[in-house]
């Protein structure tokens, strides 16, 4: 007799649309036996890549049937998408876990799945299997394709289900999504990292690069905008890289162009990209563009070029500075925006200074500070001198300090100012105003209806408070 799994198609995504039927069948029964409709919670740590696979995730769920709901206690079905670029990353998600055995034990019919990259860890897995065995299925980052697949074995066999792969080379289209915003959306154009800084775990656990066909890609977003989507944000571990390995010929400035010229989209967002291969092109195409906006997110990790070095970032202090220089004379309106990590083996306090120095030249509109986290695998957890706790902790403080007072600064600048904003949500603290973002990606609130939430309108900054703004609608 034939099973389930011989009768499906080969081809993708034909074969997940097939076993998206079956879960349908099954979850129809389920909600017959719990006299409800299935209920589902995904909760996302990590970066906005980890967002848009959630997204494909809840994309599936809600076609098998499951009603998405916020919250977790209530939930039948409960998925976990992992992130483990820092250890506290890692933490939460046994602390959560933790606290979920207790509502699995009220509620059988619970089931938990985890995916991500914190399950690309060997050491996690084998954690998993000894300590957590109450989890019905893990999968990792390469496999979230097949998400449907594993569904459904995890509803036909008994204990946990495990499917993790090393590395791909595949990419499959037209899966269903589920967008968290209705009038913006992030868009995969690469997958992986081959760059191997010494501290980030991110090229074990993403694998190689990979990008989408740009044709994919700008059918993808045609269909968005048709949607209503006007916000794109062009996701990928190292976006200069894009085309590198595709057949046709075409760099990461080149599709910048192709998007431009889809009528209807109004903003193109991108991140992250690495400074050591960030082109004059890629600047120039930004500096005429009247839709990718006046936002860089320009990681610089450390000022200082020795600790550069050790981390295997491919530039200077220098060669840093005068990228930043170039940019902000060809784009004098744009921000640009930082990740620093203090703390890195070896990092002394002059190489601190050499960071402080590059913060106060570039002056940075924001930027993210991150304490050193030693990942297991990584060349930087096996080098010599890794700094204690306390050291870091002043050194971090310093930092920080910086980082707030050009800030600041920065942000002043355009006080008075009217400018477009994209109104994206309620205010979380007053429910007559909405939460919005300029070009630059910084935050305003503004007295507004929510019926203009998806809109691009002019909003007049009046007072800037420190980290955000105050408007009014003109
Ligand atoms: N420890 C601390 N921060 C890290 N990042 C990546 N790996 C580590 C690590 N091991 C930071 C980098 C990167 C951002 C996404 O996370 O600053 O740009
Ligand atoms: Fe990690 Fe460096 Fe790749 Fe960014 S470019 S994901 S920091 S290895």
């Amino acid at each position: 007799m034939l099973t389930i799994r011989d009768k499906a198609p080969v081809t993708e995504p034909e074969r997940q649309y097939y076993f998206m039927d079956l879960c349908k069948e099954h979850i129809s029964r389920l909600a017959e036996e719990l006299g409800h409709q299935p209920t589902c919670c995904v909760t996302t740590f990590g970066c906005q890549m980890n967002a848009r696979d959630s997204e494909k995730l809840v994309g599936v769920l809600e076609r098998v049937g499951y009603q998405l709901i916020e919250e977790e206690e209530k939930a039948d079905f409960v998925i976990y998408n992992t992130c483990t670029v820092r250890d506290n990353a890692n933490q939460r998600v046994y602390g959560r876990l933790g606290a979920l055995k207790n509502k699995k034990k009220k509620n059988p019919h619970m089931k938990i799945a985890l995916c991500g990259c914190m399950m690309q860890e060997d050491v996690v897995i084998e954690k998993m299997k000894q300590s957590y065995r109450y989890v019905d299925l893990i999968f990792g980052t390469h496999n979230i394709y097949k998400f449907a697949e594993l569904l459904m074995a995890s509803f036909e066999e008994e204990g946990m289900v495990i499917d993790i792969w090393k590395d791909t080379d595949k990419i499959v289209e037209d899966l269903p999504v589920e967008r968290k915003y209705s009038f913006k959306s992030g868009i995969n154009i690469m997958f992986g990292c081959n760059n191997f800084c010494s501290y980030c775990i991110v090229p074990y656990v993403r694998g190689r690069e990979r990008s989408r066909a740009s044709a994919d890609i700008i059918r993808e977003i045609e269909a968005l905008v048709k949607d209503g989507v006007v916000e794109v944000m062009l996701l990928g571990q190292n976006v200069n890289s894009y085309g590198k390995n595709l057949e046709e010929n075409i760099t990461f400035a080149g599709l910048l162009e192709k998007i431009e010229a889809i009528e209807g989209l109004e903003r193109i967002r991108f991140m992250t990209p690495h400074p050591k291969d960030l082109s004059k092109e890629l600047i120039q195409v930004m500096k005429k563009s009247k839709k990718i906006c006046r936002h860089l997110h320009l990681p610089v990790q450390s000022g200082s070029t020795a600790i550069l070095e050790k981390m295997n970032r491919h530039y200077t202090k220098e060669s840093y500075l005068e990228l930043a220089s170039y940019i902000r004379n060809e784009i004098p309106d744009i921000s640009i925006t930082t990740d620093i990590i203090v703390g890195f083996p070896g990092e002394t306090k002059e190489d601190v200074d050499h960071t402080i120095d590059v913060i106060k030249a570039v002056e940075y509109d924001s930027a993210f500070t991150f304490i050193y986290s030693k990942r297991t695998g990584t060349p930087a957890a096996a080098m010599e001198n890794q700094v204690s706790e306390e050291e870091v902790k002043e050194q971090f403080n310093r930092v920080l300090e910086t980082v707030q007072q050009v800030a600041a600064k920065r942000m002043s600048l355009i006080t008075g100012q009217v400018q477009p904003v994209l109104f994206e949500e309620i205010n979380n603290h007053d429910a007559s105003m909405l939460t919005g973002k300029l070009s630059n990606n910084a935050t305003v609130h503004v007295k507004a209806d929510s019926s203009m939430i998806g809109k691009i309108l002019p909003v007049k900054l009046t007072e800037c408070k420190g980290f955000y703004y105050m408007g009014e609608l003109v």
